[in-house]
């Protein structure tokens, strides 16, 4: 072989072995609604830090907050097409995939965060990241955002006062339930569309974290917010299992080390996100907050409870009393 030919065969060489490296990049799209200021907002920075110093250029990882790819209702569909490959909906939003995880919406039923992670980590609370192997979805992990308060232009003192208001709720008919369990009007909406309706007055209220009142402004077009810490708002992280299962496994691996360090730190970023902005919300002077006395909540607590009931049978016993043991 002359010098030429040799130096142009290894240059083919170069430019072949560079397009194979190329094409066996894994590209992770990971498509969520809420800002980057967020619990769920950072995990996902933090994922996508940790996947590429793991596997390097082996992995290319995008994240699309704020609806930007999908909502929650189109993500999981678009999962299935490959479209997408991770996301993180709200437990409330699995409803069409399956009914177990409407536990996580049952009104009262974890009193903080240390039941909700004590349950999480459970056996019961590990077995429901499988309970939708049968629609080809895996879940990853669970991540926190935080217990909800409820907001509207009148404080929510007592069940009377919400009677008669309309809700904005995510898409599940437990919440719809626990809002017509103090005759109020409960109405399923997406995420992105709530500030307007809450501005125009479509809807008269919401239930949220700390987290998203602050990072959507609900704050600023709702006069009250009331301390109710009435249910929970989670996250599953969630993958196609077809997708998940062929990876390479060295790829698998680096990306499960990457979701489960990206779990532990969202979830210890939460609660102190949640009283952050809080205090941010506080400082704004845009709303007021208030406070139910043990009383109240307890007549919330009281007029709320018959869901659990009327859902019972969909999610299981056995899942909701373990929830509750969780309770110290
Ligand atoms: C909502 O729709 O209110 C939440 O599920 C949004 C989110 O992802 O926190």
């Amino acid at each position: 072989m002359t010098k030429k030919l040799l130096a142009t065969s290894v240059a083919m060489a170069a430019v072949l072995g560079m397009t194979s490296a190329a094409s066996a990049q894994v590209v992770v799209k990971y498509a969520h609604v809420v800002a980057p200021n967020t619990p769920k907002g950072q995990g996902a920075e933090f994922f996508k830090k940790r996947a590429e110093e793991i596997l390097g250029d082996k992995v290319k990882v995008e994240i699309y907050p704020n609806s930007q790819l999908f909502d929650d209702d189109k993500v999981l569909p678009a999962m299935l097409r490959g479209d997408v490959q991770l996301a993180a909906p709200s437990l409330a939003k699995f409803g069409k995939w399956t009914s177990k995880l409407g536990l996580f919406d049952l009104p009262f039923l974890f009193n903080d965060m240390e039941a909700v992670e004590c349950f999480q980590k459970g056996e019961k609370g590990q077995e429901l990241l499988l309970s939708m192997a049968d629609k080809g979805l895996t879940g990853l992990g669970y991540w926190h955002n935080g217990l909800k308060q409820l907001s509207a232009n009148k404080p929510l003192l007592t069940p009377a006062d919400a009677a008669g208001l309309k809700f904005r709720i995510q898409s599940s008919d437990v919440l719809a339930a626990q809002f017509e369990a103090v005759d109020a009007v409960p109405q399923k909406m997406a995420f992105a569309e709530t500030y307007s309706a809450l501005q125009t007055g479509v809807v008269d209220g919401q239930e949220n974290t700390w987290s998203n009142i602050y990072s959507q402004k609900f704050f600023e077009v709702q006069d009250y917010i009331t301390e109710s810490n009435h249910g929970l708002l989670d996250y599953l992280v969630v993958t196609s299992t077809k997708w998940w299962d062929g990876l390479d496994p060295e790829i698998q691996a680096g990306l499960k080390q990457a979701m489960d360090e990206a779990t532990e730190y969202a979830n210890g970023l939460s609660g102190k996100l949640a009283d952050e902005q809080r205090q941010l919300i506080v400082d704004s002077g845009e709303t007021e907050l208030v406070k139910p006395s043990a009383d109240d909540v307890k007549a919330w607590r009281e007029a709320m409870k018959p869901v659990w009931a009327q859902f019972e049978g969909d999610i299981g016993a056995d899942l909701i009393e373990a929830a509750a043991a969780c309770n110290k």
